[in-house]
């Protein structure tokens, strides 16, 4: 598939049938590109990386190798996760690179959110780079590409989760197998691969990940914060019937301490936690979720009794616009 143009007879994959069709086409194209050389893949375990992956795993197995890049930034259990799934199900060639420490050392002391996500963009392009350069004989790059990413930018190039950056002499032939294809689509594939239902149906998470949601300068303290917050308000979400209603929900952790005090009638001195849940179809408005006010005191109950360093949990009532849907 050359053509960064959709034609406009191609059906919208809406059915396994037609994701099955979809599926052996795209297998035997990328047979024909790639032959019997290897493909270089950046796996974030994102909707758009996994289903490209799972995609060439079926069309070239081992020739694909996966590069997993722990940037300490990503949502509880999401790592573990595309090991199990890509290593141990479905018999990847995957590299698992904890770059964690790299990462949060770059990050210490930066309080400005737009440097913040430079030096993870940035940070991220170097490990990927050294990664790419310790293998032999690959000649392929694989990018989980779709077709708002083309419609969107002006060179269709991925802005937020692409390896562009790539320096002259470490240059690929591109292999995006689902270019043309919307969000939707890409998740019926999924679904139709075998992909689990969390990773497939996933709200969307930002590239720079959690490092946008601890507020100002991270700490691996407010860090962890945020991640167990998150990690609650996903299951209460889920216990509830709120996963796959709201569009997005998620916690933040400001880089501030607010008193509070104990069971033992002790004062505390600790973090606030965030709550953030909204509705919208383009993300570029966004109303706020009207969640149920018990099931807030319950979140709240369990994130200042299970969630170290933190006494404190507010909701955000705030429309986009004013408000961004993340903080930073
Ligand atoms: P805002 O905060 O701008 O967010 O209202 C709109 C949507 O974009 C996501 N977002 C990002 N996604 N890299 C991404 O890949 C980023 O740097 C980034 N910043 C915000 C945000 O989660 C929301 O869905």
């Amino acid at each position: 598939m050359n053509s960064n143009v959709r034609p406009e007879t191609m059906e919208r994959i809406t059915t396994p049938e037609l994701a099955n069709a979809f599926i052996d086409e795209q297998i035997k194209e990328i047979k024909e590109q790639v032959g019997d050389k290897k493909v270089l893949l950046a796996l974030s375990g994102g909707v758009d990386s996994s289903v490209v992956a799972a995609l060439l795993i079926k069309a070239i197995g081992k020739q694909l190798v996966c590069v997993h890049v722990n940037h300490g930034l990503l949502r509880k259990g999401e790592p573990e996760q595309v090991i199990e799934v890509f290593r141990n199900q479905m018999d990847a060639n995957l590299i698992y690179v904890d770059a964690v420490d790299r990462f949060l050392d770059k990050l210490a002391g930066v309080a400005e959110p737009e440097k913040k996500r430079k030096i993870i963009g940035a940070e991220f392009i170097r490990v990927f780079e050294e990664e790419a350069r310790k293998l032999d004989g690959i000649e392929f790059l694989a990018q989980g590409t779709i077709y708002p990413d083309i419609l969107e930018s002006d060179d269709g190039v991925k802005a937020h989760h692409n390896v562009g950056g790539l320096p002259e002499d470490l240059q690929f032939e591109l292999v995006e197998p689902v270019k043309l294809l919307f969000k939707d689509e890409v998740r019926v594939v999924g679904k139709a691969l075998g992909l689990p239902d969390n990773m497939v149906y996933r709200q969307p998470f930002p590239g720079p990940g959690l490092g946008v949601r601890c507020l100002g300068a991270i700490t691996r303290e407010r860090l962890e914060a945020v991640r167990e917050s998150d990690a609650i308000l996903r299951e209460e979400f889920a216990k509830n019937g709120l996963e796959g209603k709201v569009w997005q929900y998620f916690t933040a952790v400001p880089d501030f301490k607010s008193v509070g005090i104990d069971e033992n009638g002790k004062r505390t001195f600790k973090y606030p936690v965030i709550i953030r849940a909204i509705n919208t179809k383009d993300a570029m408005s966004a109303t706020v979720e009207n969640v149920p006010f018990v099931l807030l005191e319950h979140i709240t109950n369990r994130i200042t009794s299970e969630v170290e360093n933190v006494n404190r949990v507010l909701f955000d009532l705030t429309p986009k616009a004013p408000a961004t849907i993340e903080w930073e």
